[in-house]
């Protein structure tokens, strides 16, 4: 059996949460792949509202176990708060949520290397979440990381104090005041430690190989998107992991001949947060319509998302990366009420006409060129069927198929479980 995978192809926050719990009836078992708490992963069901982080988006569903897999970097203390916010559930968590223990910690320092980058950067700064992500990657690329199996070692204390030494020295480095309370940051990572030993370390390579031979199926779930991957985003206004398909073989041990599906989802339009360039980008009416009705702000640091029309070429290139083999369009329903709806179909780049992604796509080397579609006035949230679709809409759908050679399988019209339409 296959393990599908299901990415975000735009720069983040697609709506893969609630995609994977929509699709997670399907499967056995949710593997996490990279990324960490820089994530914010949206689900909503019975008029609830969750973000999950850390923790894989099938968390709800009664069968399913959800693996945190090793390309994933750790936070224990925000682990724990999100392990606290689904108290309420009774959820097993010793049998249903298992982690790699080739899986990275984010230590607090890690916490304020990054915020010591970024305010060194000044105006240059990435955007980052602030998480801890970009140090602890490179901790663990440097091999100095220290890992969730770390911590049945004897000695765990000793590998944690001397990589806190070290981080300590390099604040000492950057230019900046950081304030900050180690004594309390540590009792608050020291109690939260206590909790994830509760939980279930497994080699995870291992187990995905075992579950592939007895034909469980398994869908691994990414976080951010093509566009932040350290390799093929708009570097160095990137996150500091592998997004993009073949992520999911490194941060999960699976080879590349055990990948079946890959589910693409992107937005009908665009949003980015953080710093980096954006060449659809809105910065009128239009813009702040999406941003309004689409209710786009970051789940997880609460910023506000940056929004304008589909790119795509960038698209396109996403597909093409990840070899996407379905789409998922989210969030039409926010398109509703456009008059005339824009998507870039090439850039003029120095000044020449391309219809691929460039290794620039900053604002003085790329301008966007669009085609223009009507818009429909209806409203989408309670449709539930395709045939149902407003006239312009499929006509956009068809559109965006033939450009970027992949069906759309999915259509998204509301954020909740139910809004959800397959075509
Ligand atoms: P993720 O990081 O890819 O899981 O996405 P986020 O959860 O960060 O952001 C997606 C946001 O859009 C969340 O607030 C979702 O509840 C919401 N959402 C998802 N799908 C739809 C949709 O089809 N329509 C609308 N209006 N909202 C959606
Ligand atoms: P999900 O999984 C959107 C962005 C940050 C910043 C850059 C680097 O919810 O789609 P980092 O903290 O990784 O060093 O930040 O990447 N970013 C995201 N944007 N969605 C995300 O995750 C993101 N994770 C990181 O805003 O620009
Ligand atoms: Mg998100």
């Amino acid at each position: 059996m296959a393990v599908n995978l299901l990415l975000g192809l735009q720069w983040g926050d697609e709506g893969k949460g609630k995609i994977v719990d929509v699709l997670t009836s399907n499967y056995d078992i949710i593997a996490r792949f990279q990324g960490g708490p820089n994530a914010g992963h949206t689900l909503i069901f019975d008029g609830r509202k969750h973000v999950l982080h850390t923790i894989p988006s099938g968390i709800f569903h009664e069968k399913a176990v959800n693996l945190v897999g090793n390309g994933v970097v750790i936070d224990p203390v925000i682990f724990r708060k999100e392990l606290d916010n689904l108290a309420p559930y009774n959820l097993d968590f010793k049998s249903k949520l298992l982690i790699s223990r080739k899986a990275h910690l984010i230590l607090p320092t890690h916490r304020l290397l990054d915020a010591a980058s970024e305010t060194s950067k000044g105006k240059a700064k990435i955007g980052s979440t602030l998480k801890g992500i970009g140090p602890t990657y490179m901790d663990k690329t440097g091999r100095n990381g220290m890992r969730v199996g770390d911590l049945e070692l004897d000695n765990w204390k000793e590998i944690y104090q001397n990589l806190t030494n070290k981080h300590l020295k390099m604040l000492e480095f950057f230019d900046v005041e950081i304030q900050f309370d180690l004594y309390e940051l540590e009792t608050e990572f020291f109690n939260a430690i206590k909790v994830l030993k509760e939980l279930t370390f497994i080699d995870s390579e291992e187990y995905l190989s075992n579950a592939i031979k007895a034909k469980k199926t398994i869908l691994a779930e990414g976080a951010q998107g093509s566009l932040l991957d350290v390799d093929f985003g708009t570097y160095p206004f990137v996150t500091s992991s592998t997004t993009t398909a073949a992520g999911a073989c490194t941060g999960l041990g699976v080879a590349p001949n055990k990948i079946g599906d890959v589910f693409g989802i992107f937005k009908a339009y665009t949003t980015r947060v953080g710093s980096g360039p954006f060449p659809t980008e809105l910065f009128d009416e239009d813009g702040k319509q999406m941003a309004k009705i689409g209710n786009e702000f970051g789940a997880t640091t609460g910023r506000p998302r940056r929004c304008g029309w589909l790119d795509l070429v960038a698209l396109k290139y996403a597909v093409e990366i990840n070899g996407v083999t379905q789409l998922m369009m989210m969030k039409g329903d926010v398109l509703s009420g456009f008059k005339t709806l824009k998507a870039c179909t090439s850039y003029t780049y120095k000044g020449k006409e391309i219809t691929h992604f460039p290794y620039n796509i900053e604002e003085h080397n790329v301008t966007p060129n669009y085609t223009e579609f009507k818009g429909w006035k209806e409203d989408l949230t309670s449709m539930s069927s395709a045939e149902t679709l407003p006239k312009e809409l499929k006509e956009y759908i068809n559109f965006i198929e033939d450009f970027v050679e992949v069906p759309v399988k999915i259509v998204s019209v509301g954020p909740d479980r139910k809004q959800t339409i397959m075509r």
